[in-house]
């Protein structure tokens, strides 16, 4: 059963009774304490039909909606006090594996923003780390990788995945966030195969992606082999998350903006390929996202796209029409605009809206994550804005 606008509006209303008790300690985005909506424990089959329903699920599936959905990519992260608080002492990757830790943080930005999604808490990075990839995540810095791929050997490194084995404990948390999540999708998620291997074989974050590259040119065959086995790690990652209860995922491409079309199509689009085609019969909507891709949109959806991400480089409806109508979009707020005079980004929501409304279907969210530096205050009120502007 469909449930009623008022209520899918309210995210106090779709989570679950533990939930409701950490609650009371944040207030909403209009001030006022959600716990005391009224929010029974949905049974699993209950919460699904509800999910499958969302406003969320719709615009990906190009369907008619009551308002356009928002989330934001990172929106569980720094910029939320009540993240810093329970992270504090923590490691960024040891918090991925305690799925208490991982509710929690998961569903803070939902409580506090109002999103229409979740999306899981984890990194990109948890599954090499699952197989026993020796690296961290350090603060303000990145993945940091202990022995950069560099040759044949680095590469044995990246072992086959064991699903049950290796990522109980993303099974384990998925299946709590979505007892807890009611009527709110939550997205699953994974690196794609360029964007991870990037790090491993940088050693860690990089800007111009030199050894990335001179192994892609100099030794492709290399480069063939660890971006599938890559492809296979990310696929199994996304497999787990969905059979425990995802009902969206997206795959970030985050650097492949650094790529030209000949060389993404090349070396690159077979191995997204394989992980998106993986999931594609999973019954889940597959969104595709990277940086600096006003170029590649085309391939990055007929890579196996349900929804493409735009950054804030190319306006919504010109990516529409770049990609054809089978796609709907997903973006794409400048994430340097949330940092300006509320009046421009009032301004700027209402034209992304108006932009989003002449393609098939649209997700409002950043062109790229929330920083650690934003005040979470404004990112309420986008949400309210997107909300109330678009609601039809
Ligand atoms: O809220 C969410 O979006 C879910 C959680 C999420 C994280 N990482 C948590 C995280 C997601 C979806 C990611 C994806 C991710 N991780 C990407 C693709 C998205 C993008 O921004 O392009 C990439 C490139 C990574 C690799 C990575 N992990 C980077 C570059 C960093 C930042 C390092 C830093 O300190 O600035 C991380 C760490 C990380 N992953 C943090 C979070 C909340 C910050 C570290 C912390 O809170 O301690």
């Amino acid at each position: 059963m469909r449930e009623s606008v008022t209520e899918s509006l309210n995210p106090a209303a779709d989570l679950g009774p533990s939930a409701i008790e950490a609650l009371t300690e944040v207030p909403g985005p209009r001030g006022e304490a959600r716990g005391s909506a009224t929010a029974g424990g949905a049974a699993p089959s209950v919460g699904q039909s509800a999910v499958q329903d969302s406003d969320f699920l719709r615009a990906a599936r190009r369907e008619p909606v009551s308002h356009t959905p928002v989330w934001f990519m990172r929106q569980a992260g720094r910029a939320l006090p009540e993240y810093r608080k329970v992270r504090a002492g923590i490691p960024m990757l040891e918090s991925c594996t305690r799925p208490d830790l991982v509710t929690e943080i998961t569903l803070q930005p939902v409580r506090r923003y109002g999103v229409d999604a979740a999306v899981f808490f984890s990194d990109i990075m948890v599954p090499l780390k699952a197989i026993g990839v020796d690296l961290e995540i350090v603060p303000d810095v990145g993945p940091v990788i202990a022995n950069p791929v560099r040759d044949a050997s680095g590469l044995e490194q990246v072992r086959p995945l064991d699903p049950e084995a290796d990522l109980g404990f993303v099974t384990e948390a998925v299946r709590q966030l979505v007892g807890e999540l009611g009527a709110t999708p939550l997205i699953g998620f994974g690196g794609a195969p360029f964007t991870v291997a990037s790090y491993l074989i940088e050693g860690g974050p990089s800007k111009n992606h030199e050894k990335t590259k001179a192994m892609m040119h100099g030794a492709p065959e290399l480069f063939a082999a660890l971006l599938d086995r890559l492809a296979d790690l990310t696929a199994g990652f996304l497999k787990v998350q969905i059979e425990a209860g995802a009902s969206v995922v997206q795959l970030f491409d985050s650097w492949v903006g650094a790529l030209s079309p000949r060389d993404y199509q090349r070396y690159v689009m077979p191995h997204s390929t394989k992980v998106l085609d993986a999931v594609a019969g999973l019954g889940v909507p597959r969104i595709h996202f990277g940086v600096g891709t006003g170029e590649l949109l085309p391939l990055m959806a007929a890579a196996g796209a349900d929804v493409v991400g735009v950054d804030w480089r190319v306006p919504l409806d010109e990516a529409s029409r770049r990609i054809g109508p089978e796609f709907a979009v997903q973006g794409n707020l400048d994430p340097a605009v949330v940092f300006a005079p509320w009046p421009v980004i009032e301004a700027r929501v209402r034209e992304i809206l108006a932009d989003g409304a002449k393609t098939p279907g649209h997700i409002f969210n950043l062109g790229h994550g929330v920083l650690p530096e934003m005040d979470p205050d404004v990112l309420t009120r986008i949400v309210e804005l997107v909300h109330e502007a678009s609601a039809r």
